[in-house]
């Protein structure tokens, strides 16, 4: 077949396509196919339903966080990690026997395969943003599980399981190899919240600081059609595996006006330095226009709930730690201007990303590795979902509404 013969077959194709096209225009109205599709377009998809859920509901006007029915004030005072994990994966609370059999299946999957140490100690994935590092080696875990392609409904609830162990892990490792120091086996005599914690600082943390730790893996773990989630499940909407899913959802929770807005936060903290220099720092940051990390959010309305508690636990913290007592009474500075000027006008209040990172700092915890964490309990929501959609699964397809040139020539480039 020649190239001339194959430019005679597109025209035909195009003789064929725009016979079509006058029939579509000749054919009664209810069956012709209008474009542009009369509709309203809201940036960012705001206002948008994506799907029916019964995971998690966030109540923006009431500034209520609510996973299967339960309050999160009232999960973060009783449950812990493993049993909320547990929750928004079968809708349930587990009896004794089911909670016992749940935790030994995580503990079971939280040591890495050896192969990922390899990719873990390779100059770019070591010196990477943490996040780059968690999805490369998340991609990793799926290139290694020789069932990763099964996407029966069983085999993926099996990978979610071993993901929501080993994210942990894999958060622990990254944390450790960062600071120039070797592996360490995660510890399975510990729960998971005070696993990631020793692996990250080193030690065993005591029984306050897993509190802690458990309250920050419990409040992250779901929130609705955030940006990540939305993500992972588009791209598990394909039928695409697990592991790709999960690693879409760990690019989306990096940026600064999602997961990685914790991070951000503490360097603000820090440049302003005293909690007499706030007004003036939000004052040019107004003028500049920038948006204030940690602050503001597209569903709530009102105080996210969450802040609500990290602050009075930060203050806690503070009393045990100048360095922290400093950074906490400029975050305190901050929040009563920001909810003084902006709060009753723009509804602009902190978000869980405020005050979240200083209970990390309190811990010991590097800046860098606050977005890691929250992926760590993230992916328990990220996998319930991908799994509650899974059961009637349609693929995400919404369109764009068009407005650029719809009859541009084609000029050969010498005649252009
Ligand atoms: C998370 O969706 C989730 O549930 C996410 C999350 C989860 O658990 O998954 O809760 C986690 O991602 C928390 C958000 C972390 N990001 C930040 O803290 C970054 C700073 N915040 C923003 O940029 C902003 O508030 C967003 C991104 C969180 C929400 O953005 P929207 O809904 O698109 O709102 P917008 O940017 O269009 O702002 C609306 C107005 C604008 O003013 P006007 O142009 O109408 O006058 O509010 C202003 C904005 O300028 N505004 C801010 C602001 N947030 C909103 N102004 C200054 N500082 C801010 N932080």
């Amino acid at each position: 077949m020649s190239v001339n013969e194959i430019n005679d077959k597109i025209r035909e194709a195009a003789k064929v396509a725009a016979q079509y096209h006058t029939d579509n225009v000749g054919a009664p109205a209810a069956t012709r196919l209008e474009w542009p599709v009369a509709v309203s377009v809201n940036k960012g998809l705001e206002g948008a339903i994506a799907c029916e859920t019964k995971i998690g509901y966030v109540d923006g006007v009431n500034g209520r966080l609510v996973y299967r029915g339960h309050d999160s004030f009232e999960l973060s005072e009783h449950s812990n990690f493993e049993e909320t994990s547990y929750l928004l994966l079968y809708g349930k609370m587990p009896n004794a026997a089911e909670y016992k059999a749940f935790d030994e299946k995580l503990k079971g999957y939280r040591k890495l395969p050896h192969e990922i140490y390899d990719a873990l100690k390779l100059g770019a994935v070591k010196t990477a943003h943490p996040m780059t590092s968690l999805y490369i080696t998340t991609g990793m875990l799926g290139a290694l599980d020789q069932k990763s392609e099964d996407v029966s409904w069983q085999n993926q609830e099996e990978i979610a399981i071993r993901l929501i162990s080993r994210i942990s892990t894999l958060v622990g490792e990254i944390a450790r190899l960062r600071k120039g120091l070797e592996p360490v086996e995660p510890d399975l005599s510990l729960g998971h919240a005070a696993n990631l914690v020793y692996m990250m600082t080193g030690s065993k943390p005591d029984e306050a600081t897993t509190k802690l730790m458990d309250i920050a893996l419990i409040l992250h773990a779901d929130h609705g059609m955030n940006a990540s989630t939305f993500t992972a499940m588009v791209a598990n909407s394909s039928l695409s595996d697990m592991y790709s899913s999960v690693v879409a959802g760990i690019t989306s929770l990096k940026g600064s006006l999602h997961g990685g807005a914790n991070e951000k936060v503490l360097y603000d903290l820090e440049e302003i330095g005293t909690p007499d220099k706030a007004e003036e720092w939000f004052k040019k940051a107004r003028e500049e226009k920038r948006k204030v990390m940690g602050f503001g959010h597209r569903v709530y309305k009102a105080y996210d709930p969450r802040a609500r508690i990290f602050g009075p636990l930060v203050e806690f913290m503070a009393r045990r730690n100048p360095e922290i007592n400093n950074l906490y009474s400029i975050a305190k500075k901050l929040d009563a201007i920001i909810c003084e000027q902006f709060g009753k006008e723009k509804k602009i209040f902190p978000n869980v990303d405020f005050y979240s990172g200083l209970i990390y700092r309190g811990m010991g915890i590097e800046t860098a590795m606050f977005t890691p964490i929250f992926a760590a309990s993230r992916i328990s929501g990220w996998t319930a979902r991908i799994l509650e959609y899974l059961k009637e699964n349609r693929l995400f397809r919404p369109r764009a509404v068009y407005t650029g040139e719809t009859k541009a020539e084609y000029i050969p480039i010498d005649k252009r």
